[in-house]
């Protein structure tokens, strides 16, 4: 597994190739620290949230990705933004923490989870860019 020191100190840890995640799909990792992570690819704009859901648990590799790139957990149906992890539905209560994410060369990169405010975590995403 490859890492990188960010600007702030934390380490960014290569998840998956820009290859592994398909266009429309999300994708299940776990970070060296033990923290389950899934990844999202929705118009070419990367995003790495919690592999868990915060109602119950259930993985969230295993959500639907709505065409508005909404986020729904497979268990009760729960829809979380992807950039932000706000709740859009319930029954969960709780925001879907997010973690910060880079694409070096074709690997996506995770950082560590982003700071929380109020209903949302700070957003983070990464565009993949388009080679001709
Ligand atoms: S476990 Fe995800 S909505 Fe219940």
């Amino acid at each position: 597994m490859t890492s990188l020191p960010n600007d702030g100190g934390d380490v960014f840890e290569a998840l998956a190739t820009v290859a592994e995640l398909g266009e429309g799909t999300v994708l299940a990792r776990v970070k060296s620290t033990g923290e389950a992570i899934c990844l999202i690819r929705h118009r070419g704009e990367v995003s790495a949230v919690s592999g868990i859901c915060t109602h119950e648990h259930f993985s969230m590799a295993q959500s639907d990705l709505l065409p508005d790139g909404t986020l729904q957990c497979a268990w009760h149906g729960a829809r979380f933004d992807r950039r932000t992890g706000e709740v859009k539905q319930v029954p969960a209560a709780a925001p879907l923490p997010i973690y910060q994410v880079r694409i070096v060369g074709d690997r996506i990169m995770v950082g560590a989870r982003c700071p929380r405010t109020g209903a949302r975590y700070e957003a983070s995403t990464a565009k993949i860019e388009e080679t001709a």
